[in-house]
């Protein structure tokens, strides 16, 4: 049975899905956008590229939310981005209203999909998306892991001249600007990221690797990161279609896991059929839970203003 993907947000990065779903020939695409005629002309202009490849899937555009009925996975990336000089909290209040929107289409036209959001600010807009749409917290979760330690490995594998896929790492915690690096759970090759490069060297791309998207928004001026963005989105889908049970660091719901309560946070989770299966907690460092720990607090603060936004939340 072909499968169906519903990209909600057909803008940079959701264009870039449809085109990733397509070349993995993954599953059918429905791309839904409020401005129609850009997930028309993109579905079509995709589309039209089977026929170079040869992939069996169909794509649609559309601005009709009974379009993504009974879709596998859902993928939000509706809303708006950063421009240069915005934080990712800066568009909290007009991404909420767009959420709560998409929310209620989900709900009433595919509430059984496994939904993976993008949209920023991404902690808080997944943990709304999820109290909007009421569907099960093993349902929902939030893309933001995967980029930012996908970042960091970039960053090392051009410091320490090897190839990414030598490197293993984690950043866990919050989407923003105090996410948690793990260095003691870091290894190049096996070995300890530790016994390979100095401390100031290391300082510099954690702190590169914390302000990973604004430097692309800063290039860019128009409109922020959308590459590396979708690859991170799709990596999740395909675990959960292929049920690959790959552990992935993602934004889940935290029931008292790194003792955290009824809070979205970055944790490595594992993705297989029945969606965030199981959040794997790593022994931390006490400077990494330290650090984890003002991670969790910058989120549980920007819940605090959300609430002050919708009290429903
Ligand atoms: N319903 C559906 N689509 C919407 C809605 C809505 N209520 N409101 C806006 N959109 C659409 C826009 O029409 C636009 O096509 O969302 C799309 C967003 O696309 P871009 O502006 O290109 O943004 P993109 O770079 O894809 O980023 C989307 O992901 O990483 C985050 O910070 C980023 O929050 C931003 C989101």
């Amino acid at each position: 049975m072909k499968k169906k993907i519903s990209l909600i947000g057909a803008g940079q990065i959701g264009g870039t899905l449809a085109h990733l779903i397509t070349t993995k020939q993954l599953a059918d695409v429905v791309l839904f956008d409020v401005a129609e005629n850009i997930a028309k002309g993109k579905a079509l202009d995709i589309a039209q590229s089977t026929s170079v490849d040869g992939q069996n899937i169909n794509l649609i555009g559309t601005n009709n939310y009974e379009d993504i009925k009974n879709s596998d996975v859902i993928i939000i990336t509706a809303g708006v981005p950063r421009k240069p000089g915005m934080t990712r909290d800066d568009l909290l209040e007009i991404n909420l209203k767009i959420i709560k929107q998409v929310a209620e289409g989900v709900k009433k036209n595919s509430p059984k999909s496994f939904v993976i959001c993008i949209t920023n600010p991404l902690d808080i807009i997944v943990m709304a998306f999820q109290k909007y749409s009421g569907l099960p917290t093993n349902k929902v979760v939030g893309m933001a892991g995967i980029l930012d330690t996908s970042r960091f490995k970039y960053f090392l594998s051009q410091e320490l001249k090897v190839p990414v896929k030598d490197i293993d790492s984690l950043v866990l915690g919050g989407h923003g600007d105090t996410m948690v690096p793990m260095i003691n759970y870091t290894k190049i090759d096996g070995k300890p990221l530790t016994q390979m490069i100095q401390k100031e060297k290391l300082d510099l791309i954690i702190g590169r690797t914390r302000k990973g998207g604004a430097e692309i928004i800063k290039f860019l001026e128009k409109g922020s990161a959308f590459y590396a963005p979708a690859a991170s989105g799709v990596e999740m889908a395909e675990s959960y279609i292929k049920d690959l049970k790959k552990t992935l660091p993602c934004a889940a719901y935290l029931n008292g896991e790194y003792g955290v309560n009824n809070l979205y946070a970055g944790v490595p989770v594992v993705i297989g059929k029945n969606g965030a299966e199981k959040i794997i907690e790593i022994d931390l460092s006490s400077k990494e839970k330290e650090q984890f720990n003002l991670s969790i607090k910058t989120v549980q603060d920007l819940y605090k203003a959300a609430k002050n936004i919708d009290k429903n939340l």
